[in-house]
Parts: C-alpha cells; sequence; structure tokens
C-alpha cells in the first residue's frame, strides 16, 4: 500500500481544497468493520460512521462483493435505458414504505429538491395553475441540505446566512408544537416537510403525538406530509424508518445516507396517490440510480435484513443510553442531557463540544458535533453492545480530560 504521512495530505488540502470545511487534524487511510485507520497506524472506533452514512461498517464483504461483481458487469448507462438493480431496489422500498413508486438520485440534497418539487406539482394540481399553492411549512433547527432548496427548507439561520434570496414560500414551526404547524398552514400551503429526527440540529426526535397529529392535519387541509428520513432511516432507529414509531404512512420520503453504506446513493418514495405528478420530463437525473449504486443499495439492504441489523440495533441501544445517561449523572455540570433512539445518539454539553470529541479521538474514537453544544454518536448498524459500552468509557475519560 502507499505509504504518506498526514502531514503531505494537510499541505495538499491547504493548498488546493477548498476551506468550506476544517478537518480533525488526521488523514484516514483505511477501514474495516466499526473501525478506520489513519496515515499513523492509529486506530478509531467509528462512531460517526462518515456522518450516519457506512450502516455495514467499512468493507462489509458482501457490499464490496456485490459492488465488485456489478462494477465489471455494468457501470452506468442513464435512465434513458432501464437497468434491472433499480428495478429491484425501488420494489425493495416500495414494500417497506408502501403502496407508491421511487425516484433515485445521488445525495440527501437532491433528495429533498426532488421532494420540493413533487410539493410544488401537488400545490399545483390542487391550485389548477402555478403560482397559487406553493408554500412549505417545515420545523425551527432542521436541516435539509445545502443546495438552495435544501438551505430554503432549513430553519437554521447560519446555514442560510450570505445566500440570499433564497426560495420563497417556507416558514418553520416549533418542532413537536402542533398548534404552531396549524397556524402557519394556509390555503397557499402545498406540504409540510420534516425531518423526524433532527439531527444536525441535535438529534431532536419528532414525538409520536407531533407526528399522528401534523398526520391529521396534513389530511385535513389536503397538504402533503413529507418526511426527511436521510440521516434517521435506513434501520439507524432499529426500525427501517424513524416515523414507523407512530404508526403513521407520510405522503413521500427522503432517504440518502445509509442506503449505499458509503456509495453515494439517495431516493425519494412517493404514495401511489400523488406518484403520477411525475411525468416524463418533470424531472430528471445522469447518476442517479445506476447498476452500480443500486447494487450496493440492495446489497446494503440485504446484509441489514439477513444480519438482523435492526434487531441488534433495537436490542443493544437501550442499555447503551442509560449507560449515557450514568455519565451524565457523574458529570452534572458539564453533560446537560442525553437524547435520541437507536444508534442515533446526542449528548448535549453545557460548553463547547469540540476539545472532548478531540480527547476522544485522542483515546480512538470519532464522533461528529452538531449545533454548537451536541456530540453525535452515529455508530455503524453493525456495533455490538461491546464497542457501544467502549465508547461509553471513551466519552467518560474524554470528559474527565475537558471538564
Ligand atoms: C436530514 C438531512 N437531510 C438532508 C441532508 C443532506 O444530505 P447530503 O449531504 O447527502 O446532500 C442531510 C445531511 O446531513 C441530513 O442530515
Amino acid at each position: 500500500m502507499e505509504s504518506f504521512h498526514h502531514e503531505d495530505t494537510q499541505e495538499l488540502y491547504d493548498k488546493y481544497v477548498l476551506k468550506n470545511y476544517a478537518p480533525a487534524p488526521l488523514t484516514l487511510v483505511r477501514g474495516e468493520g466499526v473501525y478506520v485507520w489513519d496515515s499513523d497506524g492509529r486506530r478509531y472506533l467509528d462512531f460517526g460512521a462518515g456522518i450516519a452514512v457506512s450502516a455495514l461498517g467499512h468493507g462489509h464483504p458482501a457490499w464490496v462483493a456485490a459492488i465488485k461483481e456489478q462494477l465489471f458487469r455494468l457501470t452506468h448507462v442513464s435512465n434513458l435505458y432501464r437497468n434491472r438493480n433499480q428495478g429491484r431496489l425501488a420494489k425493495n422500498l416500495v414494500s417497506r414504505c408502501g403502496p407508491g413508486r421511487v425516484f433515485f438520485c445521488n445525495s440527501g440534497a437532491e433528495a429533498n429538491e426532488a421532494l420540493l418539487k413533487l410539493a410544488r406539482l401537488h400545490g399545483v394540481h390542487k391550485a389548477g395553475r402555478e403560482g397559487v399553492c406553493y408554500k412549505v411549512v417545515t420545523a425551527l433547527n432542521g436541516f435539509h441540505g445545502r443546495t438552495f432548496g435544501g438551505m430554503s427548507a432549513t430553519g437554521q439561520e447560519k446555514i442560510r446566512q450570505n445566500f440570499a434570496p433564497l426560495l420563497p414560500g417556507f416558514s418553520f414551526g416549533k418542532l413537536n408544537d402542533l398548534a404552531d404547524f396549524e397556524r402557519l398552514i394556509d390555503p397557499e400551503t402545498a406540504a409540510v416537510f420534516l425531518e423526524t429526527i433532527q439531527g444536525e440540529g441535535g438529534i431532536h426526535p419528532c414525538t409520536v403525538e407531533f407526528l399522528q397529529g401534523i398526520r391529521d392535519l396534513c389530511d385535513q387541509r389536503g397538504v402533503l406530509l413529507i418526511l426527511d428520513e436521510v440521516q434517521c432511516g435506513i434501520g439507524r432507529t432499529g426500525r427501517f424508518f424513524a416515523y414507523e414509531k407512530a404508526g403513521i404512512r407520510p405522503d413521500a420520503i427522503g432517504m440518502a445516507k445509509g442506503l449505499g453504506s458509503g456509495f453515494p446513493l439517495g431516493a425519494i418514495w412517493v404514495d401511489e396517490k400523488y406518484a403520477d405528478l411525475f411525468t416524463p420530463g418533470s424531472h430528471g437525473t445522469t447518476f442517479g440510480g445506476t447498476p452500480l449504486g443500486c447494487a450496493a443499495g440492495l446489497a446494503t439492504l440485504h446484509v441489514i435484513e439477513k444480519e438482523l441489523l435492526m434487531e441488534n440495533v433495537g436490542s443493544n441501544a437501550p442499555g447503551w443510553l442509560a449507560n449515557l445517561q450514568t455519565v451524565r449523572d457523574e458529570f452534572p455540570d458539564q453533560v446537560l442531557s442525553v437524547r435520541g433512539e437507536g444508534y442515533m445518539v446526542g449528548v448535549q454539553l453545557a460548553m463547547n463540544p469540540l476539545p472532548t470529541v478531540a480527547a476522544m479521538r485522542d483515546r480512538g474514537m470519532l464522533a461528529v458535533p452538531a449545533s454548537g453544544d451536541v456530540i453525535r454518536f452515529l455508530p455503524p448498524l453493525i456495533a455490538t453492545a461491546e464497542h457501544l459500552r467502549q465508547s461509553t468509557e471513551i466519552f467518560r475519560d474524554a470528559l474527565a480530560a475537558t471538564a
């Protein structure tokens, strides 16, 4: 294997890579299972999973084999032709979401763009013409991506800053406050658009009551209920979709991240009632739904089922959360709250989380900061109870060192 130093990579970044990120001071070179290694050979327990992406961990043999096989057979053909993998993956997703249809793309932001176009198409259908019913109500503190549609839907000023004018017609309700959403929905509203669990905003789940209430409200007002499951979906909560806890079905769903387990793959599912709003020419993508990307998606879903990964998450997560709560009890002045579902957990600190994240890194573990005062733990779905136990120990040590 080529050997190189972190400093060389840092120099390349310093000279040639745009500075829209401030990456941690390490260069990752290899991954296997729940671990990644840096250029100095140090091993890290990867509880970031590339921001909730590597559902199967790194280099899962079945996932690698499926991609390799497809790579030699057929990589890309465009959507001007059918490919079998796209049809099979769409069928698999429909079997999980309900009767409807799927569109494939490459990322969460692209999935959300397609969902916002669905909202517009619904509004045109409802009002009988364009520009009348186009508004979208989303949640304060949400996050839906960095495109103009995504930023417009994002209720966080720091994400939107310096990019005005954004798309018109977005308003922001308080999460889990049904009355606030009721107030914001008017006859010009086409859709309510929500993350089932806010991720970048610091791990704030929608409650069951709120999801049920918003479903009823959308039905009463003829407004689409669209859920962004880009971060919380694909088994991360121990359920395939996070919204399943409420026993509801949205009208459309956005997904990405875990769907390809590291291969860039996004998708939207649209209920059959609305699926025909997309007609030939109304939307498209060159790269979405390639034979290769869909092979990665099929392999991911196959392994999640075969290795009972949702059951793994469901059985391990409660004990993990309870252990993290004991750390909170040990450090009441530093840890304000521990919250989340399944393998999507946030620890809110009373201080800047970056020194604690760095101290965890020094102790061999990666985690992801969020929203200024939260550390997110987003382990691969293959993480065992022992990995979770180790992560809690490292978090405790790092806290003790930075408290
Ligand atoms: C809930 C949610 N929606 C959308 C996105 C955007 O996805 P992507 O970065 O793949 O464009 C993210 C990314 O973090 C996300 O968490």
